[in-house]
C-alpha cells in the first residue's frame, strides 16, 4: 500500500474519534494559532490539512471566509457537520492534496496547517504550495509536533509514532520547520510553543494503531531505561501519560 492509501486509510479510521478528542479542541493552543495569525474580519483563509474541521471553524468566527482542503474524505465530511451544526456559514472544505493545491497564486491572506506537516513526505514542497497561494502580506501559521535536536531521541520518537500511526513520516525539529519556511521565501519565526498532554490508552483508543502493544512497549522501554521518548512520558496512577512538544511558527509573505 502507497502512502497516500495508507493515509486515507489510517484518518478513515480516526475522523470521528479525532473531531471530539479533548486534547485537539484545546481552546488556549488554538487561541496562540489565531494571536500568531493576527486574523482580522478581513482574512480570506485556507486550512491546509484541515481534519475535521477544527482549525477552519475556529477562524470562521473571526476571518470573512475560510477554505479547509483534506485528502480524506471522511474529514472533510467531519468538518462539514461540524461546520454545520455550529451555524457557520462561510466555511467551505474540498477534497485534496497538499502536494498540489487547486488554487491560484495568492488567493489567500492567511494559510494555516495544524498537526499535519509530520504525516506529509515531502513538507517542503507542501510549504512552498502554501507560500504560493499566500498573498503579500499574508501569513503562514504551521503548528506542529517538533522532534527532539538529538537525533537519538528523535529516532526513538519517530518509530514510536510509526508504531501508533503507520501514516506518520518524520516530525521535523523547529529549526527544520523554520528553514523549510525559509527556503518558500517566507520571513519566518517560532511565534509560540505548547504542549498536549494525553493519556496513552486514550490515544491509542482513537488512532487504532495495527498492534497496540507494541505502542505500548515503546512507551514502557523509555519509562523503564531513561532513553526517552522526549515526550515527559511517565507512569500516573497506573497509566502512562505523555506530551506532545507543539510549536506554532509563523511565515510572513513579502
Ligand atoms: C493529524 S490530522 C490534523 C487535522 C487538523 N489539521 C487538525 O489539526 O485538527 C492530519 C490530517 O492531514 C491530512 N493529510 C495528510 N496528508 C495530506 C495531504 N497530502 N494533503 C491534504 N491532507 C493531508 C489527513 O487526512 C488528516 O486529516
Amino acid at each position: 500500500m502507497g502512502h497516500r492509501e495508507t493515509m486515507v486509510e489510517q484518518f478513515t479510521r480516526q475522523a470521528a474519534g479525532f473531531a471530539q478528542a479533548a486534547a485537539l479542541n484545546d481552546a488556549s493552543a488554538m487561541q496562540m494559532l489565531l494571536t500568531a495569525a493576527r486574523v482580522r474580519s478581513s482574512d480570506v483563509v485556507l486550512d491546509v490539512a484541515c481534519g475535521p474541521g477544527i482549525v477552519a471553524a475556529a477562524f470562521a468566527a473571526h476571518a470573512e471566509r475560510v477554505t479547509g482542503i483534506d485528502l480524506t474524505p471522511e474529514m472533510v465530511a467531519q468538518a462539514q457537520l461540524r461546520c454545520a451544526a455550529q451555524g457557520l456559514a462561510n466555511v467551505s472544505f474540498a477534497v485534496g492534496d497538499v502536494a498540489q493545491l487547486p488554487y491560484a497564486d495568492r488567493a489567500f491572506t492567511i494559510v494555516t496547517c495544524r498537526y499535519a506537516l509530520h504525516h506529509l513526505p515531502d513538507p517542503a514542497g507542501a510549504l512552498a504550495q502554501m507560500a504560493r497561494v499566500c498573498a503579500p502580506g499574508g501569513r503562514v501559521v504551521v503548528a506542529d509536533i517538533v522532534a527532539s535536536s538529538d537525533p537519538l531521541i528523535a529516532r526513538r520518537f519517530n518509530e514510536a509514532e510509526r508504531a501508533r500511526d503507520p501514516s506518520h513520516v518524520r516530525a521535523l525539529t523547529d529549526d527544520e520547520i523554520l528553514s523549510s519556511m525559509r527556503s518558500a521565501d517566507l520571513r519566518a519565526r517560532i511565534a509560540g510553543s505548547y504542549r498536549l498532554a494525553v493519556e496513552l490508552e486514550s490515544v491509542l483508543a482513537r488512532s487504532a494503531p495495527p498492534d497496540p502493544g507494541v505502542v505500548r512497549a515503546h512507551f514502557e522501554r523509555a519509562i523503564a531505561t531513561g532513553e526517552t521518548l522526549g515526550l515527559e512520558e511517565r507512569r500516573r496512577d497506573g497509566a502512562i501519560h505523555f506530551a506532545f512538544p507543539i510549536v506554532v511558527a509563523v511565515g510572513e509573505r513579502a
